[in-house]
């Protein structure tokens, strides 16, 4: 019988809540984080829990069909991935910060300056659409040390409550975008897969409905 191969995020903001939207939508699974595949014992599902990042290399690959992930992860890994449905959690915003006693009157105040980020294709083709130039730092964490430590003047990266960019001394002063959770599939699905597919987002469209 074919199944549908769902990843999700192994530790992370979103993963609690991802198991949580999948056992609303009525389909049992273990609930042992440590064993990282899985599978559901009503529904033709299987799942996989990864690293948030890897998820949309391994939805391309198709090591897996679909993918819980934040929408910033999969644009700033372009895998040309379908969002099959918005899931309307792990709502956040990709923001640019800076000192909060630095002046800024606008993004041209970023022209020669070095901003760090965990993303850096966003934000890259971000500044070329606005015509700025700047230099990029890529880190993968921590990003909001990055100017109290003299390694950038600015940052990009994810704001939820704020509170990180608060106890960093920094400000926000422009959103890149706007992200939250979706569901992503690899644009070429088997007819079954497909099916499986709009079972599965019938279902969490149904958990979706009864929240509100
Ligand atoms: C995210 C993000 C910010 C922080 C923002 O990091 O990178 O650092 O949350 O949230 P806040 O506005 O509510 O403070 P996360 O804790 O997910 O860890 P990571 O950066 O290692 O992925
Ligand atoms: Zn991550
Ligand atoms: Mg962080």
């Amino acid at each position: 019988m074919t199944k549908l191969k769902i990843a999700l995020q192994k530790s992370g903001r979103l993963s609690d809540k991802s198991a949580e939207l999948l056992r609303e939508a009525g389909i049992h699974f273990p609930n042992d984080g440590s064993k990282l595949r899985t599978e559901a014992s009503n529904f033709p599902l299987e799942i996989y829990l990864l690293r948030d990042d890897d998820i949309p290399q391994y939805v391309a690959d198709g090591v897996a069909d679909v993918g819980i992930v934040g929408l910033n992860v999969v644009a700033e890994k372009d895998k040309n991935l379908k969002v099959a449905e918005r899931l309307g959690f792990g709502k956040c915003r990709l923001s640019i910060a800076v000192p909060k006693n630095e002046p800024f009157s606008g993004i041209a105040d970023l022209n020669g300056k070095r901003i760090a980020t965990s993303y850096s294709r966003i934000v890259s083709r971000y500044l070329k659409e606005q015509g700025i130039s700047a230099e990029i730092h890529e880190i993968s964490g921590s990003v909001e040390i990055a100017p109290g430590i003299g390694l950038a003047d600015a940052i990009c990266d994810l704001v939820s409550t704020g509170s990180t960019l608060l106890t960093n001394g920094l400000r926000e002063v422009v959103t890149v975008m706007h992200s939250e959770a979706v569901l992503v599939a690899r644009p070429d699905l088997s007819r079954e897969k497909a099916e499986l597919l709009d079972k599965l987002v019938f279902r969490l469209q149904a958990v979706r409905k009864a929240r509100n």
